[in-house]
């Protein structure tokens, strides 16, 4: 019997799913194996922030109400700490609920939207299922190419994504770059800096997007608890947005699109400093760790700002991936970034980044 559906929209029907990176468990089904490791999501190795697994352990015995819808306690611990009123704080269900909410409000059928190529595979996803579509703009030295960027901008241009430091490439601009990068861009177009990685940017003069909310231009400032605080399972991120946008994402979200447990976590983890300083500095280590085995191979990558790296494998970047997962390592293949040459991979814990490490220089050199 074929089943009738009601016509459904083209934009929907032709939307490629995102493919999220393999989980440890399903590898080791796969496998028969135990022991795999994951250098494939951006995630934090070393686990959730302590103090925000407190937190949640303590609000666990109130999970039979709703959360505050109006998540006061972590607007307020994100308003003292950005120095803005909690109007303009928004709370989503990881920063990816934030961009929803974006193409949501700001995208109409027809309208477009504008990042770079390649760059977070959500921007094209979310602004194809609201009508949109995605204009994209080709990274110039694995940097965002933003006088590329602005020359793209069209009358039907609503919103700016521009990822910083970017995904995948692990690049950043600065300040300088951002604000002559709002100063030039005309009205009705709204500027998302998605700063998912900021916590991980050594590089003092990287753009703080924060430091931008009063510009003339409208910005949102995405972040999110996902990395830096290693709370990605929990799914918690927030917009900081001028008043008048921020009231248009609220209208957009449900009224509890963030739970409790994600709530005191948030605000607990933004408290702990000595987590976060150990997070970042187990970064820049492991970065150091793979840069130095890279050039030991005469592979080329591209230094970043993130908690991940981008290497060129050449033509066997596929095999070579393939060959680390049977070996029980998961990293993450960019043939749909359009790089298939590439592989990009987590900054992980110090053993498994030597793991990695022995396996690559095993399969390349054997
Ligand atoms: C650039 C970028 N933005 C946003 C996100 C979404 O993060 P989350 O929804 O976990 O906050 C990610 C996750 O990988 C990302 O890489």
């Amino acid at each position: 019997m074929e089943r009738r559906l009601p016509p459904v929209a083209p934009e929907i029907a032709s939307l490629v799913p995102y493919k999220p990176g393999k989980p440890i468990e399903e590898l080791e089904r796969e496998l028969g194996i135990s022991g795999a490791i994951k250098l494939a999501s951006n995630e934090n190795p070393l686990g959730p922030s302590p103090k925000a697994v407190e937190a949640m352990a303590q609000a666990l015995g109130g999970l039979h109400r709703y959360p505050d819808g109006a998540g006061y306690v972590l607007r307020a611990a994100l308003a003292q700490r950005y120095g803005l009123p909690q109007e303009q704080i928004v709370l989503g269900n990881g920063s990816n609920e934030i961009i929803e909410f974006l193409c949501r409000a700001f995208i109409r059928p027809g309208d477009q939207a504008l990042a770079a190529a390649p760059s977070f595979l959500m921007y094209s996803k979310l602004v194809q299922v609201a009508g949109g579509r995605l204009k994209e703009v080709p990274l110039k030295d694995f940097r965002l190419d933003l006088a590329a960027l602005q020359e793209a901008i069209e009358p039907r241009t609503r919103l700016v994504f521009l990822n910083n430091p970017d995904n995948p490439a692990g690049t950043a601009f600065s300040g300088q770059e951002l604000q002559a990068f709002l100063d030039q861009t005309p009205p009705g177009v709204l500027v998302v800096l998605d700063e998912a990685y900021i916590d991980f940017a050594g590089d003092p003069a990287v753009a703080q997007g924060p430091e931008f909310l009063g510009h003339a231009t409208p910005l949102v400032v995405m972040r999110t608890f996902s990395k830096s605080y290693g709370l990605a399972g929990l799914r918690i991120g927030f917009a900081l947005a001028p008043l008048e946008v921020a009231g248009l994402l609220h209208r957009v979200r449900q009224p509890f699109n963030t739970s409790i447990l994600a709530q005191v976590a948030g605000a607990a983890a933004l408290a702990d400093e000595e987590f976060l300083q150990k997070s970042r500095e187990l970064v820049w280590q492991g970065l150091q760790d793979f840069y130095a085995c890279f050039e030991r191979l005469g592979l080329s990558y591209v230094p970043s700002q993130a908690n991940f790296v981008l290497v060129r494998i050449g033509p066997r970047a596929g095999e070579v991936a393939e060959e680390l997962l049977r070996r029980g390592i998961i990293v993450r293949k960019m043939g749909s970034y359009q790089l298939p040459e590439h592989l990009r991979i987590s900054v992980g814990l110090p053993q498994e980044n030597q793991r990695f490490i022995r396996q690559l220089t095993a399969i390349l050199e054997g």
